[in-house]
């Protein structure tokens, strides 16, 4: 039996998470704090909320009271920690916002879990989910390591880097029994439609042009949310605290090709009006990361995970999820998703 606290488990990865946790651990106790922005929608808890052993808190891990009283409340054992702003577009907007909840948050965690441990963390763990993108961009070969230096480019990127080095210095300094993920692009059920999958399945059905970033040969490495949850599993279970594991499926592929991808699979199956002619090609990006790739030679050979989904039938599931659940899409992208697309696509 474990208590866990998962921050921003409303969230597309987080709900993700705590659906497969409560499935697979029915004995744990599910924390689930998270602030409810415009990205976490209880919505997605639907299944697991009259559990006896669920909790959801709704606050913010950038205040350092409410993180407090979390864990005065409650005997937390493992904290997993996905709170956090987490689109590139919006960092560029509006970076001083990620300075606050990625960096201020974890640092708030952090110190609440020192706290309240005080030493006796033998079998504690603080799990910091981040991303490949703090290691900055790959040119046409080569991969992200464990070892690669961090070089991020993005407000988004740099911020989940000062939280990874926090993070670290915890555990160099206190000895808090820490472990950092780094997964590369997720994609599946619950994504909201910010991102380039959901916002191009989201555009079509409305027969909306799709906006191609640049000459949209960039590239990135793309992972089944669920093969995401299952590394975290292990992580979790059987990964070695002060060690970082990178995740990811050798899935690379161009942003057009996964345009094209979801057009044809659309045209095949909702309507045949949805065709390549609605791709729009838009100015670049600021800042734009080339290529992410991942080398996960190490949960492969130390913790024996593999990705399960191939890219042809994860996609198949996310459009199909997207399509089961028009209601949902239609909902969060009315009121602030509407000001947003503005801000960012207009006069593009
Ligand atoms: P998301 O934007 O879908 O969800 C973020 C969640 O955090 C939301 O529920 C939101 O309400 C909550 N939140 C935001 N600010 C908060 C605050 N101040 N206090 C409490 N809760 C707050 O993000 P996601 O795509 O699910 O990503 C989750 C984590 O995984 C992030 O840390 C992200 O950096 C990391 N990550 C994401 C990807 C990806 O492809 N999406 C890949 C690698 C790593
Ligand atoms: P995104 O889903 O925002 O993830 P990230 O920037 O964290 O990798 O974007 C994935 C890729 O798709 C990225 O190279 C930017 C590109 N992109 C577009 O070309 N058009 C879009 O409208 C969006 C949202 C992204």
């Amino acid at each position: 039996m474990k208590t866990v606290l998962v921050t921003g488990g409303a969230g597309f990865i987080g709900s993700n998470f705590l659906l497969y946790l409560a499935k697979k651990y029915p004995s744990y106790r599910l924390l689930n704090l998270d602030k409810l922005t415009y990205a976490g929608n209880l919505e997605n808890l639907k299944e697991i909320e009259e559990r006896k052993n669920y909790r959801f808190i709704r606050g913010d891990i950038a205040d350092s009271a409410v993180v407090g009283k979390v864990f005065a409340e409650e005997e937390i054992d493992w904290v997993v920690n996905f709170a956090a702003e987490s689109h590139v577009d919006r960092s560029i907007l509006m970076p001083a916002l990620f300075v606050r909840t990625n960096i201020m948050g974890t640092a708030n965690l952090l110190n609440a879990a020192l706290n309240r441990w005080e030493g006796a963390w033998e079998d504690k763990r603080f799990l910091q989910i981040s991303t490949d993108e703090v290691y900055g961009s790959l040119g046409e070969t080569g991969y992200f390591t464990e070892t690669t230096p961090l070089d991020p480019h993005t407000p988004y990127a740099a911020s989940k880097a000062g939280a990874d080095l926090l993070v670290k210095a915890y555990h160099d300094t206190y000895g808090l029994p820490v472990i950092i993920s780094r997964c590369t692009n997720n994609y599946g059920p619950y994504q909201f439609p910010e991102k380039l999958i959901p916002l191009v399945i989201n555009n079509a059905l409305h027969r909306k042009k799709l906006p191609v970033y640049g000459d949209g040969l960039q590239i990135r490495d793309w992972l089944y949310v669920e093969d995401h949850c299952k590394a975290l599993d292990l992580i979790l279970h059987r990964g070695k605290t002060g060690e970082v594991y990178n995740i990811g499926g050798h899935n690379e592929r161009t942003n057009l090709s996964v345009v094209r991808t979801v057009i044809s699979y659309l045209r095949e199956h909702v309507d045949p009006g949805i065709s390549e002619a609605l791709i729009a090609f838009v100015p670049d990006r600021k800042g734009h990361d080339f290529r992410y790739g991942i080398d996960p030679a190490k949960i492969c050979n130390e913790l024996g995970w593999r990705p399960e989904t191939p890219f042809a039938e994860g996609i198949v599931r996310t459009i199909r999820w997207y399509l089961e659940n028009r209601d949902w899409l239609e909902r969060v992208t009315a009121g602030e998703y509407q000001e947003y697309y503005r801000r960012v696509y207009e006069g593009r």
